[in-house]
């Protein structure tokens, strides 16, 4: 038996249809089963990583699970974790985590990923880096008028679908011994006007991207998110924009397969785009 933790998100519902296409036992932890979605031959466990004590019976008869970052949440499963014998486990982390300054978001994962090791259960990280999945946040923008506003319009990424993410996580779950931890990146390098020009095309829509300043972008970023975690993603869009270009670390040897381009991603997520 296999658990899925953050089995709703992006991420996790990728992870559980690999792991059910492979023919297991899958679990998901949710904390609202009844919203849950998921397809009826999981088992649905209700739980929450900031209440510890809803998580043993997850965990009951589990070998290997897949842990959800939830940052500064993760102590009360680990103890449960190893309680119960766990196996093996596979952490979403970032790769933010091997930049020489890793920032608010790396220093979180890296607090994560030094309280598994001190579990002392095998474990896999899975690094990647930014998700194409944040840029369901222009969907709005696109629906009302289509003009997507950003600092950095020339900050190249090489972000990464969530359904390789879902491999990743899945394949390192699956294989016989615990696979070396996993940094990766989608398969293009693209700034912020191409990616728009990229989702203007296959949604058959009229998008362009339009530079806002930093000040104006920090301003509305701290609605959504803690200002050290605002002033990180700025600063790496700054980065990105001063950069070359993106490198790019694929995925495939550990998939097995080419990672998706990000015209298959907005046509995966065109339904998402245009709610
Ligand atoms: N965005 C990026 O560019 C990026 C890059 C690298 C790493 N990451 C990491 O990836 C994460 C986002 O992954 P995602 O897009 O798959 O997330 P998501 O779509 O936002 O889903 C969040 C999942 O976490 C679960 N969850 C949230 N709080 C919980 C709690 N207290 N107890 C138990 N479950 C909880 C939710 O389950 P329920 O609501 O069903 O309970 C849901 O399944 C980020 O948090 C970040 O740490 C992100």
């Amino acid at each position: 038996m296999i658990l899925v933790t953050g089995s709703t998100g992006n991420v996790g519902r990728n992870i559980v249809r690999e792991l059910l296409a492979a023919g297991e036992q899958v679990r998901a932890l949710t904390r609202n089963p009844a919203e849950s979605g998921l397809p009826p031959e999981v088992e649905v466990f209700e739980g929450d990583f900031t209440k510890p004590d809803t998580l043993p019976a997850a965990l009951d008869g589990v070998q290997r699970a897949f842990v959800f970052p939830v940052l500064g949440a993760l102590e009360g499963f680990l103890q449960h974790a190893v309680r119960n014998g766990l196996d093996r486990l596979v952490l979403l982390s970032s790769t933010a985590v091997t930049f020489p300054d890793p920032g608010w978001v790396g220093g979180a994962h890296l607090r994560n990923e030094t309280e598994v090791l001190a579990s002392g259960i095998d474990a896999t990280f899975v690094r990647p880096t930014v998700f194409m999945a944040n840029d369901l946040a222009w969907a709005g923008q696109i629906a009302q008028g289509g003009i997507v506003r950003g600092p950095y319009p020339k900050a190249a990424m090489a972000p990464v679908d969530e359904r390789d993410i879902g491999a990743v996580a899945a394949a390192a779950l699956l294989s016989d011994e615990p696979l070396d931890h996993v940094s990766f990146t989608g398969p293009e390098s693209l700034d912020q006007v191409e990616r728009v020009r990229i989702v203007s095309e296959v949604l058959g829509v009229k998008a362009e991207f339009e530079e806002i300043s930093r000040a104006q972008a920090h301003a509305h970023l701290v609605h959504h998110m803690p200002d050290l975690a605002a002033e990180f993603l700025l600063d790496q869009l700054k980065d990105a924009a001063a950069g070359g270009g993106a490198e790019i670390l694929s995925p495939e040897p550990v998939i097995g397969r080419p990672p998706h381009t990000y015209a298959s991603w907005v046509e995966h997520r065109i339904a998402d785009f245009r709610r």
